[in-house]
Parts: structure tokens; C-alpha cells; sequence
């Protein structure tokens, strides 16, 4: 994103003809910012045998997905959809990890059958996985009593959370495991998503070490994804290669007392693909109430729902006019909705200075490349907007605008 000729560009192009071309509501990603987030972090990770897997369900878009495989990214899916957009994106099954909640018969069935490594994150499961599989080899996630996240929702470590075999539960893990004759191969787990506490996040990484240490057969230790990006001009980005090397240390200290060769894994999602999306939105209606003076635009929670559910700040231009005088409003969507406001905060509405806008005026709204478009919905009966690649003056549509017809196309009537 760059301001050229007075207006926000992306991938060299201007906003404006981008709707021009596509409409709005548009999601817009800049493809090379995607290949150097990918490229920063595997590089900063120098340990040898280490595999990223691609936390797809912060943006599964097939032509996102073929970027980073071609780059020799991994997929980590929490769903067989996901895993079934990864084969169609070019994936090999081994290439991908199945790290789903709550996982059904059919699916454990689904992943055995295609040879994808399937990790399991409850005793009864693996109990379950146990019996319909004896002697095969197994993922655990383990849950190392400690969590982080940038809202509750998204705290998936410690004692309030559903996720992974509490880690005081080893002992029990062990005895189904001999039950049932399954070779623990792999440890994993994931204490949440939004962290920028990098203490923090090694500090789970070191019980999780402890714990692949009990266990002779692991040759496959994943810590995880959930590396934050600043959504806000307050926070600060974190620094990558530090972290880097204090994971390379740590881990090759590990590896260091192990016969077998053992593989590292992390699972960026956001951290990858946030920086790079934008969506934009047109201005249809500016209105005043004694509070506030809203700016109305064309798109809502159905598209970009993190305010709405977490209070989530995004950055918001005017790309039209991004030079303008600021003025104090607040950005509403056009959902039938009172929370369907972009600039929700954590307490309820906050108001922001944008530079003044008037009707047809195009909205940036930045950092929407992760849990945008993937946690999207039809709510109202809206179609989705289109997504598209821009880069060095070249655009590519990547998805189609929804039709009014794709919103019924499955009822029966
Ligand atoms: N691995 C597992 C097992 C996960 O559950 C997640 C995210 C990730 C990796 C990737 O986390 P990331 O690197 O993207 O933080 N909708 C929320 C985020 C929910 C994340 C759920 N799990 C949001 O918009 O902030």
C-alpha cells in the first residue's frame, strides 16, 4: 500500500479503478507482501529440518494457498474442507497436518485414507483413534497450562480452553497409547492467536520440549502458530529474527539429545497474509446524531467480522482522499445491526479521525488479509465481494463477486 498521485494505492494500482474495475466491495492482496512475510520467517528460522505449515484458515483462498506452496509451504487444516481446498490448491497429502477439533469417525477416515498426519487433541479421541487404528503412529496436541491471544476468544492454551491433552494428563496419554499399541510421533500444540508476548510464547515452547523429551518415539515437534502482527500504531511489530534465533537455539538444543532426526514445525496463519489484504468499501450515506457523524458504507460484518466479535482494530484510509483534513466519524456497515460498526472497539464504539470523506469516496480498511474473507458470511443475504491479486501495476481476479443466485443455490424449493 502506497500513496500515489494523491490516492491509496495497492499493488501500484489505484482503489478507485480497482472498484472501478470490480466493484465494491472488493478484498485486495498484495501477492509479494505474502512471498516476504513467508520468506522473513522461514529465514529467520535457521534450524535445519524445520516445515511451516500454512495456517489456512486465516485466508483459504486456492490462489493464496499455491503462492506459499510454490514458495515449499505446508498446510495446517482444521477442517476436511480445508483439506480438500489444499489437495485442489496442489498440495501433497503429506504435506499437510489435520489439527481438527472435535473430530469425527468419518473424518479420522477421511485422513487415514489420504496419508495425511492427523493430530489428536483429546484423550477420548485418541482413545477412539486407538481403537479403530491399533499400532499406527499418532499426533497429540497438548494443551501446556498456559495461553495467550489478543481476546479471550482466542486464547487456546490453559485451563479455561477446549483445546489439546492437558499436559497434567501425560500419564494417561502414555497408558492409551500402549493400550491400543500407537507410536506417539508427534507433539504439537498452539497457545493462541494474536500474541506479541514473545516471552511468553517460549516459555510454552520450552514445556513443550519438556514433554517431546518424555516420549522416545517423537521425531516431529510443532509449537504452533499465533505470532501477532501490530493491528494498531501503538503496537510493535515483532522482531522475527530475534525470535528466530532464540527458537533455533532452543530447539537445536533439544534436537541436540535426540538420536533420530527431528522436525520443527510452526504454524503462521495471520502472521503471513494479515499485512497483505485490504478491503475496500464505498461510502453511500454520511449521517449526524447527537453523538456521532456516521460514514455508512457499502460492506459490514458479513465480510470483515473482527471488530464486530473481538472489538478488533483495523486501520482505516480514505483512499479517495487520503490527504484531506481529518474529521472525528464513525464507520458503520450496512448490516441491519447496531454493532455493525467498523471502528468497535473492545468497550463499544470508538470514534477515529479519517480524512474527510464525502459519498463515493473509497475506505481502505488495512490489515484484512487474515480472517477476513475466511470468516465471512452471507448474513443479510449479501453476496461476498470479489477478492483480487494486485501487484506492479497488474491486477488478477481471484474469486468472483457472489451472484444473487449463488445465495439460494442451494435451497430446495
Ligand atoms: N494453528 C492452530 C491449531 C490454530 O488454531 C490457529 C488459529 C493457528 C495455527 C493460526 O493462528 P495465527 O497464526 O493465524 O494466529 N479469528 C481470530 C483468530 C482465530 C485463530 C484460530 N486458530 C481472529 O480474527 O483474530
Amino acid at each position: 500500500m502506497e500513496i500515489i498521485n494523491h490516492k491509496v494505492s495497492l499493488g501500484n494500482i489505484s482503489s478507485e479503478s480497482l472498484v472501478g474495475k470490480y466493484g465494491s466491495p472488493l478484498f485486495v492482496y498484495e501477492p509479494e507482501q505474502i512471498i516476504s512475510r513467508y520468506q522473513k520467517f522461514k529465514n529467520a528460522i535457521k534450524y535445519p529440518h524445520t516445515q511451516i505449515y500454512y495456517a489456512c484458515k486465516a485466508n483459504s483462498n486456492i490462489s493464496i494457498m499455491k503462492l506459499l506452496k510454490k514458495e515449499g509451504c505446508y498446510i495446517d487444516a482444521v477442517s476436511t474442507g480445508e483439506i480438500y481446498t489444499a489437495l485442489k490448491a496442489g498440495f501433497s497429502s503429506f504435506n499437510i497436518l489435520y489439527t481438527g477439533d472435535n473430530i469425527t469417525d468419518d473424518e479420522m477416515f477421511y485422513c487415514v485414507d489420504k496419508n495425511i498426519r492427523i493430530n489428536i487433541g483429546s484423550l477420548s479421541l485418541l482413545e477412539r483413534y486407538g481403537n479403530r487404528f491399533r499400532g499406527t503412529d499418532v499426533t497429540v496436541r497438548i494443551n501446556p497450562n498456559i495461553g495467550s491471544g489478543h481476546h479471550s476468544h482466542c486464547i487456546t492454551g490453559g485451563p479455561e480452553s477446549k483445546f489439546g491433552i492437558y499436559i497434567h494428563d501425560i500419564d494417561e496419554l502414555k497408558k492409551i497409547a500402549s493400550n491400543y499399541r500407537l507410536r506417539i510421533r508427534g507433539i504439537h500444540s498452539h497457545i493462541g492467536s494474536g500474541i506479541l508476548d514473545i516471552p511468553l510464547y517460549l516459555e510454552a515452547m520450552g514445556i513443550i520440549l519438556d514433554c517431546a523429551s518424555q516420549f522416545e518415539e517423537v521425531n516431529f515437534v510443532d509449537i504452533g502458530g499465533g505470532l501477532g502482527v501490530p493491528y494498531h500504531h501503538k503496537e510493535e511489530p515483532i522482531d522475527i529474527e530475534i525470535l528466530g534465533e532464540n527458537i533455533t537455539k532452543k530447539f537445536q538444543n533439544f534436537a541436540d539429545k535426540r538420536d533420530e532426526k527431528i522436525t520443527l514445525a510452526l504454524e503462521p496463519g495471520r502472521f503471513l497474509v494479515a499485512e497483505a489484504g485490504f478491503l475496500l468499501t464505498k461510502v453511500v450515506s454520511i449521517k449526524k446524531t447527537p453523538k456521532y457523524k456516521f460514514l455508512g458504507v457499502d460492506s459490514g460484518f458479513n465480510h470483515l467480522p473482527r471488530p464486530f466479535i473481538y472489538g478488533s482494530y483495523h486501520r482505516i484510509l480514505n483512499a479517495s482522499r487520503p490527504e484531506a483534513e481529518p474529521e472525528e466519524i464513525v464507520v458503520s456497515g450496512n448490516i441491519c445491526e447496531s454493532g455493525d460498526i467498523f471502528t468497535q472497539g473492545k468497550e463499544g464504539i470508538e470514534t477515529r479521525y479519517i480524512p474527510k470523506a464525502r459519498e463515493g469516496d473509497i475506505l481502505c480498511i488495512c490489515n484484512a488479509g487474515a480472517y477476513g474473507y475466511s470468516m465471512s458470511s452471507n448474513y443479510n443475504n449479501r453476496p461476498r465481494p470479489a477478492e483480487v491479486f494486485a501487484e506492479n501495476g497488474k491486477d488478477k481476479l481471484i474469486r468472483k463477486r457472489e451472484t444473487f443466485e449463488d445465495l439460494i443455490s442451494n435451497q430446495v424449493y
